[in-house]
């Protein structure tokens, strides 16, 4: 896996904008939508206050992007604190000239017997689209991507997963607590994360030196779901000093 070590996430997380920027407005020349794969939770906040920030200064419109995002709690209404559905609006959708019909977010108010087929639709709309172009993904402090928890198989499809109790926990201080926290939650397979033309994952951080060093040094397994990225054509890893403290 490529490395690339910044200073600190902010600078990093206006690299990872840049390079953003840089697809869609090569794919803007070309004429092409632009399919980007997004996330959710604390990584990506600084990277998406930069991409509004040179929508709104430096003219980056957003018209040829459909987007993608990972994952979202189940159940989970669009509408609540924890949504992730009103976590893409506040941070990146709503200060941007995106289509509203151009963006994707998993359902949380689904009936439990309608997610399969969900799921499927889901897939086959990306699909349709020839694939993501541009996958960014945040790791959790097990290795998952997206929410493929440890166990989470290569050709693993979007579904309904349950989460795994260390998820549960990072996840229990936005819940007021763990009673409150779901046990599931409807997340991209590993299967069409890999199919990403290009994937960037990003962690900052001390915190995640452990499960870093693991994915990008460690064998590929299961138990380590991005370490499956060890085998991706383009992906590239974007630390900080922190995060890469454990890297040899
Ligand atoms: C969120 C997602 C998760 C997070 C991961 C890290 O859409 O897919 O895999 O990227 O749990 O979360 P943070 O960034 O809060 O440390």
């Amino acid at each position: 896996i490529n490395t690339v070590i910044f200073e600190s996430s902010e600078v990093a997380s206006k690299a990872a904008a840049a390079e953003i920027a840089t697809l869609i407005k090569k794919k803007q020349k070309a004429n092409e939508m632009c399919v980007l794969g997004l996330a959710t939770g604390s990584t990506p906040k600084r990277l998406y206050a930069e991409l509004v920030r040179l929508h709104k200064e430096e003219n980056l419109s957003f018209k040829n992007v459909i987007a993608f995002n990972l994952d979202e709690y189940y159940p989970m209404e669009p509408d609540a604190i924890q949504s992730y559905v009103r976590f893409m609006k506040e941070l990146l959708f709503n200060h941007v000239d995106i289509e509203p019909g151009n963006y994707h977010i998993p359902d949380g108010t689904l009936e439990k017997k309608d997610i399969a087929d969900y799921c499927k639709e889901y897939e086959a709309k990306i699909d349709a689209l020839g694939g993501i172009d541009l996958q960014i993904l945040g790791i959790g402090g097990n290795g998952h991507i997206g929410f493929n928890e440890s166990g989470s198989l290569p050709n693993s499809k979007t579904r309904l997963v349950t989460l795994d109790h260390i998820t549960r926990v990072a996840a229990s201080k936005d819940f007021q607590g763990l009673y409150n926290t779901p046990k599931t939650a409807i997340t991209l397979g590993i299967k069409q994360i890999m199919q990403a033309k290009q994937v960037i994952l990003m962690a900052w951080g001390e915190g995640k030196s452990s499960i870093i060093k693991a994915s990008v040094e460690g064998p590929i397994t299961e138990q380590v779901p991005a370490s499956y990225l060890q085998e991706h054509p383009n992906s590239v890893f974007i630390l900080d000093n922190g995060s890469s403290s454990k890297l040899t």
